[in-house]
């Protein structure tokens, strides 16, 4: 990818259309993301976020607006993990690696890899069923970076898990995008947890959702959570949303 080359969502709009009529959940939806950088989205409840993430990652085609410099190469992590049950640890991580047409070897090669940085050594012959909520996200995110991804996609990928088991995992995901140039764009419900992460935050709004806000987080890594000027900027957000 041309490291220069911003991602721009120019007016993207988006109705779902049933036998009851069309519904708007995405109206106008503009902002840009430059490469290696840290975007959370943030907003309410079916406002159209993981409709936003789904069309970026090539998902839904059905929409309207431009995406330049849509990347190609994209990882995708799931709030519910969506591991392949009957596959273990290490062919789960290799999936995509499969889909690609890699060999046996280059597959093994990348997987450990992943296994290593994402913590899971021991537990490569583990099925899913085997594996705790944390341990199950761990290969969702070490499957999603074994294709080498310019742009992760990560839709609420914390939110089912306990708060001290998200937060180990924050940290795992801070570190490695800060050794990687991979360009993130998160979905969280948690204002602090996007202050914590992100360069950019984009606020939008409830059905149909709109672009209500796009904050600069200029607060200096790494973040301290007790500072005033943290405490500061999550109240100016909630009282946004
Ligand atoms: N496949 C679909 N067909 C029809 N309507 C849909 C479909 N997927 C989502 N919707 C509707 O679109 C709206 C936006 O959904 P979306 O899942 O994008 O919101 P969200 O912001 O991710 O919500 P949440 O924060 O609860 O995850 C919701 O009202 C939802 O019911
Ligand atoms: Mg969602």
């Amino acid at each position: 990818m041309n490291h220069n080359k911003k991602i721009e969502l120019i007016n993207i709009s988006k109705k779902y259309s049933d036998n009851l009529g069309n519904m708007s959940v995405l109206k106008d939806v503009s902002f840009s993301i430059s490469q290696g950088e840290f975007v959370c989205i943030v907003g309410p409840s079916g406002g159209g976020k993981s409709t936003l993430l789904k069309i970026l990652a090539g998902l839904d085609s059905k929409y309207t607006g431009t995406i330049v410099n849509n990347p190609k190469r994209i990882g995708f992590v799931f709030q519910n993990f969506a591991l392949f049950p009957w596959l273990d640890v290490t062919a789960n991580i290799g999936f995509g690696l499969k889909m690609k047409g890699l060999d046996k070897t280059q597959i093994l090669s990348k997987t450990r890899e992943e296994i290593k940085r994402m913590g899971l050594v021991g537990f490569e012959k583990s099925h899913p069923k085997q594996l705790s909520g944390g341990m199950k996200q761990r290969v969702g995110i070490a499957r999603a970076l074994a294709i080498n991804p310019d742009v992760l996609l990560l839709d609420e990928p914390f939110s089912a898990l306990d708060e001290i088991t998200a937060r180990k995992l924050r940290e795992d995901l801070n570190k490695i995008w800060s050794q990687t140039d991979c360009t993130v764009i998160m979905v969280t419900h948690l204002v602090e947890e996007a202050v914590e992460l992100a360069d950019k935050i984009v606020v939008m709004t409830s059905l149909p959702g709109r672009v209500h806000k796009i904050i600069e987080n200029k607060l200096a890594r790494p973040r301290n959570k007790r500072s005033k000027a943290f405490f500061n900027l999550v109240d100016s957000i909630e009282d946004i949303i």
